[in-house]
């Protein structure tokens, strides 16, 4: 079944899109990134008030739906979309709401918009369904990680650097549920915030100097020292940290260097680490995190996958097994109750 996935993610740069044959295999057919318009991004990070939620979720639609056009592949050949959206609000750890123990997330870009400008079925919003069991809806990355990676012999860790970083843990010979996976922290999302759209190949974070002592202060957050499952976002992250902080674009880097080093560390038998998302571009910081582990670094392009297309390619495996209506969250990663059939159908029109 010829399958695209389309996403875009925390650092909101633009819509990553895969298309993939999957049977026994997943085979990428064309995995392209393209760009928000300008005035987007900054609608996506800024938005507020359902009037803007509204025709954003629409606007996205449509986005999302040209995205795929730009792959090169006929869209009479795609049988299936499964898109992630945009996600513009994730709170998976329960909070008190109304008198209620409330855990919520939001992604927009409508999927009936998609299906009804491609004429393909789409499937969307895979988070609520495990948050619905009790999971934080993240990550689901684990599911592709563990068919991709799991290795009889060696431990190996997965790493994604997107807007946040977050790893898969696969144990030599592991099982599905053997699998753990947690955001670290952040990844490029403070980066980005000081030196604007990014820093390039680090060069920025290479020239600057560390402030030791606000390093120090920030290591001090109970996030990195909390036990797996846990997840975090732009919420933590954002433009509210960079103000309260007074965070510079050198400590940035490093603090994200550390976070991640610091939770694969906990998993002494890692063999490989295997990094993907935009932030292995960033030359500096990938220095920064060899120096900083033990295990051998390398990116998921050794494994003949796009580190740019891993999470499009996700979310076609996702729209995939809900189309079987199979489960494709994994409880251990997520913390969900138990398995769920993940998204919501919009038809093809
Ligand atoms: N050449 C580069 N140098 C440094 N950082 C880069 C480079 N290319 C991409 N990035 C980083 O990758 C980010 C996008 O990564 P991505 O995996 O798409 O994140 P997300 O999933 O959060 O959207 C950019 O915001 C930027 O921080
Ligand atoms: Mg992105």
């Amino acid at each position: 079944m010829r399958v695209a996935g389309l996403i875009s993610g925390t650092s909101a740069d633009g819509i990553d899109v895969a298309v993939v044959d999957i049977d026994d295999r997943i085979q990428v057919v064309a995995a392209t990134t393209v760009p928000y318009p300008d005035g987007v991004r900054a609608a996506i990070l800024s938005v507020s008030g359902a009037a803007s939620i509204s025709r954003l979720n629409f606007l996205l639609g449509e986005l999302f739906a040209e995205a795929l056009q730009h792959a090169g592949v006929p869209l009479e050949t795609i049988d299936l979309i499964g898109s992630h959206g945009q996600t513009i609000f994730h709170e998976g750890e329960p909070v008190d709401f109304l008198g209620r123990r409330v855990a919520s997330t939001l992604q927009i870009g409508e999927p009936a918009v998609i299906a009804a400008r491609t004429g393909i079925e789409t499937i969307a919003d895979f988070r609520p369904a495990d948050i619905a069991q009790g999971g934080k809806g993240a990550p689901l990355v684990p599911f592709l990680d563990y068919q991709l990676f799991c290795h009889p012999e060696i431990a190996r860790v997965a790493l994604n650097i997107g807007g946040i970083a977050n790893i898969t843990v696969i144990p030599a010979g592991a099982k599905p549920k053997d699998v753990v996976a947690f955001d670290t922290g952040p990844g490029n999302m403070v980066i980005d915030a000081l030196a604007p759209p990014f820093d390039r190949d680090g060069a920025a974070a290479r020239g600057g100097s560390v402030n030791d002592a606000l390093l120090a202060e920030l290591l001090a957050d109970p996030y990195y020292q909390r036990q797996p499952p846990k997840s975090c976002g732009r919420e933590q992250f954002g433009a509210e940290f960079v103000r309260a902080t007074g965070i510079d674009v050198a400590t940035a880097t490093e603090l994200t260097a550390r976070t991640i080093a610091l939770a694969i560390g906990r998993y002494p038998g890692t063999g490989e680490v295997i990094a993907s998302g935009g932030g292995v571009h960033n030359v500096y910081l990938m220095e920064r995190l060899q120096a900083l582990l033990k295990p051998r670094l390398t990116t998921s392009a050794e494994f003949g996958i796009d580190p740019d297309a891993k999470e499009a390619i996700l979310f076609a495996l996702l729209a995939f097994e809900t189309h079987q209506r199979r489960a494709a969250n994994l409880p251990s990663a997520t913390g969900a109750c138990k398995p769920a059939i993940l998204g919501k159908i919009s038809p093809a029109t």
